[in-house]
């Protein structure tokens, strides 16, 4: 099998290429290092790519079609997006080009190559401030940051392009995914971060807002399954079952590191939400997937990634506030 993946050098494009290495397929893996956050960090997930199964394209999705990026291709998985919540209030024309233009792009370039299946990174962000308990699918969609816009309006140009053309494509809704390699302007990586010297760390607002955290194993698994030919196309969510708030998830750093991670408070953040959590019914009874790491292992195996990174790395944790 050969599969494109946009985004391969990034946090989970990059264990997602691992892992359909492993699985023994052909990987082409395309990524414009952009300098959301140190092109450096993203060189040295792409080390973990060296050898047989992987071709690396550094190239931006928008300046090349599918056949120039290697096709035929059994699956594109469509991991290359500007993230982050945060930063999209200031930095806009940079969400719509590569969350927007690019995916439109792709997916037009995948009609035209004949791609057995698109499988798409959404983001939890789609839903805005959770009305329900657990939210499904089916929740009317009410972004509350310009990133989240960018997310949904790139789920929209996914069901365009399966209604109107048959391009058989499933989107991946994921809930704050952290582990090795996680994304240096995020919470967990930034907190443990201080643990090992990096400036301290603004919690927003009372800290009591909470997210349903997904390791990032269970994300690729969720990838891999839903790449799987019989699977069904659709919109799906991939959420840890691991709702915790981020003052527990102090406490459980300061029981893991020994130590707490050194913070200041800040005022709430335009666009945070105060709560996420997904319900996975349908992940499970449509493509054989659920969570399978909890919070508290999942975090150990952050924090020990993180101790063997080398101090010049590490020194990228303290890049964005
Ligand atoms: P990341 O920034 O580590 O990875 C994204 C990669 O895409 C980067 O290496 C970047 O250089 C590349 N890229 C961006 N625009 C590109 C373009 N036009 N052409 C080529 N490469 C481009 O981010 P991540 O956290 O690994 O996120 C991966 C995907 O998952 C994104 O679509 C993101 O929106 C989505 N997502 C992430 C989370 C999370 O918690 N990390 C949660 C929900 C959704
Ligand atoms: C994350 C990703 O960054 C987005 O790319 C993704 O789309 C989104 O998850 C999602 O699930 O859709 P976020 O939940 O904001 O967004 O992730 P973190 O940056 O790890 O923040 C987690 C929590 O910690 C948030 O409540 C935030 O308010 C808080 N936080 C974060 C702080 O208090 N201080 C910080 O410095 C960073």
């Amino acid at each position: 099998m050969r599969a494109l993946v946009t985004g391969a050098a990034g946090f989970i494009g990059s264990h997602l290429s691992q892992r359909l290495v492993r699985e023994g397929w052909e990987v082409v893996g395309v990524d414009a290092l952009t300098g959301y956050y140190s092109p450096e960090l993203k060189r040295r997930n792409l080390a973990h790519l060296d050898g047989t199964g992987f071709t690396f394209v550094e190239a931006d999705v928008l300046d090349l079609s599918l056949a120039e990026m290697g096709a035929p291709f059994d699956v594109v998985f469509h991991q290359a997006a500007q993230p982050g919540v945060r930063a999209s209030w200031s930095e806009f024309p940079g969400y719509v080009r590569h969350n927007l233009v690019a995916t439109q792009h792709l997916l037009e370039s995948c009609l035209h190559s004949g791609v057995g299946r698109v499988v798409h990174a959404s983001s939890s962000s789609v839903y805005g401030e959770a009305l329900a308990p657990r939210l499904a699918e089916d929740a009317l969609p009410r972004p509350r940051s310009p990133y989240g816009v960018t997310k949904r309006a790139g789920e929209h140009l996914i069901e365009v392009y399966r209604d109107n053309f048959g391009l058989p494509a499933v989107a991946l809704r994921y809930f704050t995914v952290y582990g090795p390699r996680q994304r240096p302007d995020m919470a967990f990586s930034r907190l443990l971060a201080t643990r090992l010297g990096a400036p301290p760390v603004p919690i927003f607002g009372d800290g009591e807002q909470s997210r349903d955290f997904t390791y990032v194993d269970d994300v690729v698994e969720a990838n891999w399954l839903a790449a799987q030919p019989g699977s069904e196309p659709g919109t799906y969510n991939v959420a840890g079952g691991s709702e915790a708030t981020v003052n527990e998830v102090l406490k459980l750093m300061t029981a893991i590191t020994g130590g707490a991670p050194d913070t200041v408070t800040q005022e709430a953040a335009a666009g945070d939400v105060r709560r996420t959590s997904g319900l996975t019914d349908a992940a499970r009874d449509r493509l054989g997937w659920s969570p399978k790491v909890g919070l508290e292992d999942g975090l150990r195996r952050q924090w020990e990634w993180l101790m063997g990174l080398p101090a010049e790395a590490l020194a990228h944790y303290s890049d964005r506030s």
